[in-house]
Protein backbone atom coordinates (compact mmCIF):
# COMPACT_ATOMS: atom_id res chain seq x y z
CA UNK A 1 0.00 0.00 0.00
CA UNK A 2 0.97 3.70 -0.66
CA UNK A 3 1.75 5.78 2.41
CA UNK A 4 0.96 8.66 2.71
CA UNK A 5 2.32 12.21 2.12
CA UNK A 6 3.20 13.92 5.45
CA UNK A 7 4.76 17.64 5.05
CA UNK A 8 5.78 19.82 7.73
CA UNK A 9 8.73 22.40 8.49
CA UNK A 10 10.52 24.23 11.08
CA UNK A 11 11.94 27.78 11.33
CA UNK A 12 16.02 27.54 11.62
CA UNK A 13 16.03 30.10 14.50
CA UNK A 14 17.69 28.71 17.06
CA UNK A 15 18.79 25.76 17.99
CA UNK A 16 16.31 22.96 18.87
CA UNK A 17 15.38 22.70 22.98
CA UNK A 18 13.14 20.41 24.76
CA UNK A 19 9.45 21.77 23.94
CA UNK A 20 10.06 21.18 20.66
CA UNK A 21 11.26 17.60 21.05
CA UNK A 22 8.39 16.93 23.10
CA UNK A 23 5.84 18.83 21.59
CA UNK A 24 6.72 17.84 17.85
CA UNK A 25 9.93 15.85 17.07
CA UNK A 26 9.17 13.03 18.96
CA UNK A 27 6.17 12.66 17.23
CA UNK A 28 7.98 13.24 13.60
CA UNK A 29 10.27 10.68 14.64
CA UNK A 30 7.65 8.00 14.59
CA UNK A 31 5.63 8.96 11.74
CA UNK A 32 8.34 8.17 9.42
CA UNK A 33 7.46 4.87 9.81
CA UNK A 34 4.33 4.82 8.86
CA UNK A 35 4.58 7.81 6.30
CA UNK A 36 6.67 9.16 3.00
CA UNK A 37 7.60 12.53 5.05
CA UNK A 38 9.12 15.06 4.26
CA UNK A 39 10.69 17.72 7.07
CA UNK A 40 11.22 21.33 5.54
CA UNK A 41 13.78 23.54 6.88
CA UNK A 42 11.46 26.53 6.27
CA UNK A 43 14.60 29.49 5.99
CA UNK A 44 12.17 31.70 3.66
CA UNK A 45 9.38 31.86 6.65
CA UNK A 46 12.13 32.41 9.08
CA UNK A 47 13.25 35.35 6.82
CA UNK A 48 9.97 36.54 7.00
CA UNK A 49 10.65 37.84 10.52
CA UNK A 50 14.59 37.58 10.27
CA UNK A 51 15.36 39.61 6.55
CA UNK A 52 17.86 41.69 8.88
CA UNK A 53 19.22 38.81 9.92
CA UNK A 54 20.47 36.61 7.75
CA UNK A 55 23.49 34.93 9.21
CA UNK A 56 21.53 33.94 11.86
CA UNK A 57 18.80 32.35 9.71
CA UNK A 58 21.98 30.88 7.74
CA UNK A 59 23.79 29.30 10.58
CA UNK A 60 20.88 27.53 11.97
CA UNK A 61 19.66 25.75 8.71
CA UNK A 62 22.35 23.43 9.72
CA UNK A 63 22.16 23.41 13.11
CA UNK A 64 18.65 22.61 13.10
CA UNK A 65 19.57 20.07 10.67
CA UNK A 66 22.17 18.67 13.05
CA UNK A 67 19.50 18.53 15.67
CA UNK A 68 16.75 17.04 13.67
CA UNK A 69 19.34 14.04 12.71
CA UNK A 70 20.74 13.91 16.11
CA UNK A 71 16.75 13.11 17.20
CA UNK A 72 16.17 10.14 14.99
CA UNK A 73 15.09 11.77 11.81
CA UNK A 74 16.20 9.05 9.17
CA UNK A 75 17.60 10.22 5.70
CA UNK A 76 16.59 6.99 4.68
CA UNK A 77 13.11 7.19 5.37
CA UNK A 78 12.50 10.64 5.21
CA UNK A 79 13.02 13.41 2.93
CA UNK A 80 14.34 16.51 4.78
CA UNK A 81 15.31 19.43 3.06
CA UNK A 82 15.93 23.64 2.41
CA UNK A 83 13.05 25.66 1.19
CA UNK A 84 15.02 28.31 -0.25
CA UNK A 85 16.26 25.47 -2.43
CA UNK A 86 13.42 24.75 -4.06
CA UNK A 87 12.13 27.67 -6.35
CA UNK A 88 8.91 25.99 -7.18
CA UNK A 89 7.43 26.62 -3.63
CA UNK A 90 8.52 30.38 -4.02
CA UNK A 91 6.67 30.40 -7.55
CA UNK A 92 3.28 28.90 -5.89
CA UNK A 93 3.02 31.05 -3.41
CA UNK A 94 2.64 33.88 -6.43
CA UNK A 95 -0.32 32.00 -7.72
CA UNK A 96 -1.72 31.66 -4.87
CA UNK A 97 -1.49 35.37 -3.68
CA UNK A 98 -4.09 35.56 -5.85
CA UNK A 99 -6.54 33.58 -4.05
CA UNK A 100 -6.36 35.36 -0.81
CA UNK A 101 -7.75 38.65 0.36
CA UNK A 102 -5.79 40.65 2.87
CA UNK A 103 -8.89 40.82 4.63
CA UNK A 104 -8.63 36.77 5.49
CA UNK A 105 -4.94 37.18 6.15
CA UNK A 106 -5.59 39.87 8.68
CA UNK A 107 -8.16 37.56 10.00
CA UNK A 108 -5.71 34.51 10.43
CA UNK A 109 -5.42 33.81 14.18
CA UNK A 110 -2.07 32.80 14.52
CA UNK A 111 -1.02 36.14 12.29
CA UNK A 112 -3.03 38.27 14.68
CA UNK A 113 -1.19 36.99 17.46
CA UNK A 114 2.39 37.46 15.90
CA UNK A 115 2.11 40.78 14.66
CA UNK A 116 0.77 41.55 18.62
CA UNK A 117 4.07 39.53 19.86
CA UNK A 118 6.33 41.61 17.67
CA UNK A 119 5.23 45.11 18.22
CA UNK A 120 9.27 44.85 18.72
CA UNK A 121 9.52 44.64 14.82
CA UNK A 122 6.33 46.12 13.40
CA UNK A 123 5.81 48.73 15.94
CA UNK A 124 2.74 49.30 17.88
CA UNK A 125 0.53 50.37 15.35
CA UNK A 126 1.34 47.50 13.45
CA UNK A 127 1.99 50.22 10.52
CA UNK A 128 5.26 48.29 9.71
CA UNK A 129 3.91 45.26 8.82
CA UNK A 130 5.66 43.62 5.70
CA UNK A 131 3.73 42.11 3.05
CA UNK A 132 5.93 38.78 3.59
CA UNK A 133 4.82 38.22 7.01
CA UNK A 134 1.43 38.57 6.50
CA UNK A 135 1.36 36.45 3.61
CA UNK A 136 3.51 33.59 4.59
CA UNK A 137 0.17 31.63 5.75
CA UNK A 138 0.39 31.82 1.46
CA UNK A 139 3.77 30.78 1.37
CA UNK A 140 3.09 27.91 4.01
CA UNK A 141 0.31 26.71 1.85
CA UNK A 142 2.62 26.45 -0.95
CA UNK A 143 4.92 24.54 1.24
CA UNK A 144 2.69 21.86 1.96
CA UNK A 145 1.17 21.36 -1.59
CA UNK A 146 3.89 21.49 -3.93
CA UNK A 147 4.94 18.20 -2.24
CA UNK A 148 1.33 17.01 -2.09
CA UNK A 149 1.04 17.21 1.33
CA UNK A 150 -1.38 15.17 2.93
CA UNK A 151 -1.39 15.16 6.24
CA UNK A 152 0.56 17.81 8.43
CA UNK A 153 1.80 17.11 11.78
CA UNK A 154 1.61 20.58 13.70
CA UNK A 155 0.87 21.75 17.18
CA UNK A 156 -2.84 23.56 18.10
CA UNK A 157 -1.34 27.42 16.82
CA UNK A 158 -0.67 26.30 13.67
CA UNK A 159 -4.33 25.18 12.74
CA UNK A 160 -5.72 28.31 11.51
CA UNK A 161 -2.77 27.83 8.41
CA UNK A 162 -3.49 24.24 7.63
CA UNK A 163 -7.10 25.74 7.41
CA UNK A 164 -5.93 28.79 5.30
CA UNK A 165 -4.37 25.81 3.12
CA UNK A 166 -7.20 24.26 2.87
CA UNK A 167 -9.24 27.09 1.70
CA UNK A 168 -6.63 28.10 -0.53
CA UNK A 169 -6.84 24.46 -2.29
CA UNK A 170 -10.64 24.38 -2.83
CA UNK A 171 -10.49 27.82 -4.61
CA UNK A 172 -7.38 26.70 -6.55
CA UNK A 173 -9.49 23.50 -7.49
CA UNK A 174 -12.97 25.25 -7.86
CA UNK A 175 -11.40 27.98 -10.79
CA UNK A 176 -8.96 26.07 -12.16
CA UNK A 177 -10.24 22.38 -12.05
CA UNK A 178 -9.20 19.80 -9.98
CA UNK A 179 -5.47 19.91 -9.55
CA UNK A 180 -4.18 19.95 -5.63
CA UNK A 181 -4.75 17.41 -2.81
CA UNK A 182 -6.62 19.09 0.61
CA UNK A 183 -4.68 18.20 3.76
CA UNK A 184 -5.20 17.62 6.42
CA UNK A 185 -3.34 18.51 10.07
CA UNK A 186 -2.54 16.31 12.41
CA UNK A 187 -2.24 17.19 16.00
CA UNK A 188 0.74 16.00 18.02
CA UNK A 189 -0.28 14.22 21.34
CA UNK A 190 2.10 16.06 23.45
CA UNK A 191 1.10 19.95 23.33
CA UNK A 192 2.72 22.49 24.68
CA UNK A 193 5.37 22.03 27.17
CA UNK A 194 6.44 24.14 30.04
CA UNK A 195 9.21 25.92 31.53
CA UNK A 196 11.04 25.05 34.13
CA UNK A 197 10.44 28.44 35.79
CA UNK A 198 6.69 27.58 35.58
CA UNK A 199 5.79 29.40 32.57
CA UNK A 200 2.91 27.58 30.41
CA UNK A 201 5.85 27.44 27.20
CA UNK A 202 9.20 26.86 27.05
CA UNK A 203 10.30 29.34 24.84
CA UNK A 204 14.00 30.85 23.48
CA UNK A 205 12.74 34.09 23.91
CA UNK A 206 11.02 33.20 27.43
CA UNK A 207 14.61 32.40 28.55
CA UNK A 208 13.37 29.29 29.58
CA UNK A 209 14.57 27.13 27.42
CA UNK A 210 16.74 23.73 27.98
CA UNK A 211 18.70 23.00 24.56
CA UNK A 212 19.14 19.43 23.60
CA UNK A 213 22.72 20.94 22.75
CA UNK A 214 22.98 22.19 26.38
CA UNK A 215 26.12 20.88 28.43
CA UNK A 216 25.95 19.53 31.89
CA UNK A 217 26.72 22.59 33.70
CA UNK A 218 24.07 24.85 31.44
CA UNK A 219 21.37 21.82 32.51
CA UNK A 220 22.75 22.03 36.22
CA UNK A 221 21.97 26.04 36.28
CA UNK A 222 18.68 25.91 34.57
CA UNK A 223 17.46 23.06 36.82
CA UNK A 224 18.80 24.35 39.88
CA UNK A 225 16.57 27.43 39.46
CA UNK A 226 13.05 25.63 38.93
CA UNK A 227 10.19 26.36 40.57
CA UNK A 228 8.93 23.86 43.25
CA UNK A 229 6.27 23.96 45.83
CA UNK A 230 6.45 27.49 47.41
CA UNK A 231 4.70 25.72 50.90
CA UNK A 232 7.47 23.51 51.49
CA UNK A 233 10.10 25.71 53.12
CA UNK A 234 12.21 23.23 55.17
CA UNK A 235 14.28 20.30 53.31
CA UNK A 236 11.61 17.70 55.07
CA UNK A 237 7.90 19.60 54.66
CA UNK A 238 5.75 17.52 53.27
CA UNK A 239 5.17 19.13 49.64
CA UNK A 240 2.35 18.65 46.01
CA UNK A 241 4.37 17.27 43.25
CA UNK A 242 1.37 18.41 41.38
CA UNK A 243 2.39 22.13 41.65
CA UNK A 244 6.56 21.19 41.48
CA UNK A 245 7.85 21.91 37.81
CA UNK A 246 11.26 19.39 38.83
CA UNK A 247 8.15 16.64 39.36
CA UNK A 248 6.84 18.02 35.73
CA UNK A 249 9.97 17.51 34.34
CA UNK A 250 10.54 13.75 36.07
CA UNK A 251 7.61 12.79 34.51
CA UNK A 252 8.49 14.67 31.27
CA UNK A 253 11.68 12.77 30.51
CA UNK A 254 9.60 9.07 31.82
CA UNK A 255 12.32 8.86 35.03
CA UNK A 256 11.72 5.40 35.89
CA UNK A 257 12.04 6.10 39.61
CA UNK A 258 9.02 8.58 39.01
CA UNK A 259 6.51 6.70 41.99
CA UNK A 260 9.74 7.00 44.56
CA UNK A 261 9.72 10.52 43.46
CA UNK A 262 6.51 11.29 43.93
CA UNK A 263 5.82 9.55 47.26
CA UNK A 264 8.91 10.98 49.14
CA UNK A 265 7.89 14.44 48.15
CA UNK A 266 3.90 13.80 49.33
CA UNK A 267 5.84 12.61 52.44
CA UNK A 268 8.75 14.96 52.88
CA UNK A 269 10.97 12.44 53.16
CA UNK A 270 12.92 14.27 49.94
CA UNK A 271 14.71 17.56 50.04
CA UNK A 272 14.25 19.54 46.66
CA UNK A 273 18.19 19.87 46.11
CA UNK A 274 18.51 15.54 46.31
CA UNK A 275 15.23 15.61 44.00
CA UNK A 276 16.97 18.44 41.05
CA UNK A 277 20.46 16.87 41.47
CA UNK A 278 18.88 13.74 40.53
CA UNK A 279 16.79 15.22 37.67
CA UNK A 280 20.21 16.31 36.32
CA UNK A 281 21.67 12.87 36.20
CA UNK A 282 18.19 11.51 34.91
CA UNK A 283 18.37 14.48 31.98
CA UNK A 284 21.74 14.04 31.05
CA UNK A 285 20.93 10.50 30.57
CA UNK A 286 17.90 11.32 28.61
CA UNK A 287 20.33 13.69 26.64
CA UNK A 288 22.91 11.35 26.07
CA UNK A 289 22.16 9.33 22.76
CA UNK A 290 21.07 12.83 21.02
CA UNK A 291 24.30 14.27 22.30
CA UNK A 292 26.43 11.60 21.38
CA UNK A 293 24.66 11.87 17.76
CA UNK A 294 25.08 15.35 17.41
CA UNK A 295 29.19 14.81 18.40
CA UNK A 296 29.04 12.74 15.17
CA UNK A 297 27.60 15.11 12.56
CA UNK A 298 29.40 18.01 14.01
CA UNK A 299 32.33 16.09 12.75
CA UNK A 300 30.95 14.75 9.80
CA UNK A 301 29.61 18.24 8.52
CA UNK A 302 30.10 17.10 5.11
CA UNK A 303 27.67 14.15 5.69
CA UNK A 304 24.99 16.86 6.82
CA UNK A 305 25.44 18.41 3.43
CA UNK A 306 25.39 15.77 1.11
CA UNK A 307 21.89 14.84 3.54
CA UNK A 308 20.47 17.74 2.72
CA UNK A 309 21.47 17.93 -0.46
CA UNK A 310 20.16 14.65 -1.84
CA UNK A 311 17.13 15.37 0.41
CA UNK A 312 16.87 18.79 -1.61
CA UNK A 313 17.14 17.02 -4.96
CA UNK A 314 14.37 14.42 -4.29
CA UNK A 315 12.05 17.09 -2.77
CA UNK A 316 12.49 19.62 -5.77
CA UNK A 317 11.99 16.83 -8.66
CA UNK A 318 8.66 16.05 -6.50
CA UNK A 319 7.84 20.04 -6.52
CA UNK A 320 8.71 20.16 -10.29
CA UNK A 321 5.84 17.62 -10.89
CA UNK A 322 3.10 19.26 -9.13
CA UNK A 323 4.02 22.79 -10.90
CA UNK A 324 3.43 20.79 -14.23
CA UNK A 325 0.00 20.25 -13.01
CA UNK A 326 -0.22 23.42 -11.49
CA UNK A 327 0.84 25.21 -14.96
CA UNK A 328 -1.45 23.28 -17.26
CA UNK A 329 -4.52 23.69 -14.97
CA UNK A 330 -3.81 27.90 -14.74
CA UNK A 331 -3.31 27.59 -18.55
CA UNK A 332 0.30 28.65 -18.23
CA UNK A 333 2.35 25.91 -19.52
CA UNK A 334 3.85 27.48 -22.92
CA UNK A 335 6.33 25.47 -24.77
CA UNK A 336 6.18 22.69 -21.60
CA UNK A 337 6.91 18.92 -23.47
N1 LIG B 1 5.04 27.79 10.55
C1 LIG B 1 5.62 26.60 11.11
C2 LIG B 1 6.12 26.94 12.53
O1 LIG B 1 6.45 28.07 12.79
C3 LIG B 1 6.77 26.05 10.31
C4 LIG B 1 6.39 25.61 8.92
C5 LIG B 1 6.89 26.10 7.75
C6 LIG B 1 5.45 24.60 8.58
N2 LIG B 1 6.34 25.46 6.70
C7 LIG B 1 5.45 24.55 7.16
C8 LIG B 1 4.61 23.75 9.31
C9 LIG B 1 4.61 23.67 6.45
C10 LIG B 1 3.79 22.88 8.61
C11 LIG B 1 3.78 22.85 7.20
O2 LIG B 1 6.17 26.07 13.35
Amino acid sequence: MEQKIILTGIRPTGKLHLGHYFGAIQNWVKLQDEYNSHFEIADVQALTDNFDNPKKVRENVREIAIDLLSCGIDPNKSTLFIQSMIPEIAELTVYYSNLVTMARLYRNPTVKTEIGQKKAIFGNSGESVTYGFVGYPVSQAADITAFEGECVPVGEDQLPLIEQCREIVRKFNSIYGETLKEPVAVLSDNKRIKGLDGNEKMGKSLGNAIYLADTEDEIKNKVMSAVTDPKKIKKDDPANPKVCMVYYYHKLIKNDNINTVCSECKNGTRGCVACKKELITKMMEFLKPIQDKRKYYEQHLDEVDQILISGTNNARAKAKATMKKVRKSMQIDYYEE
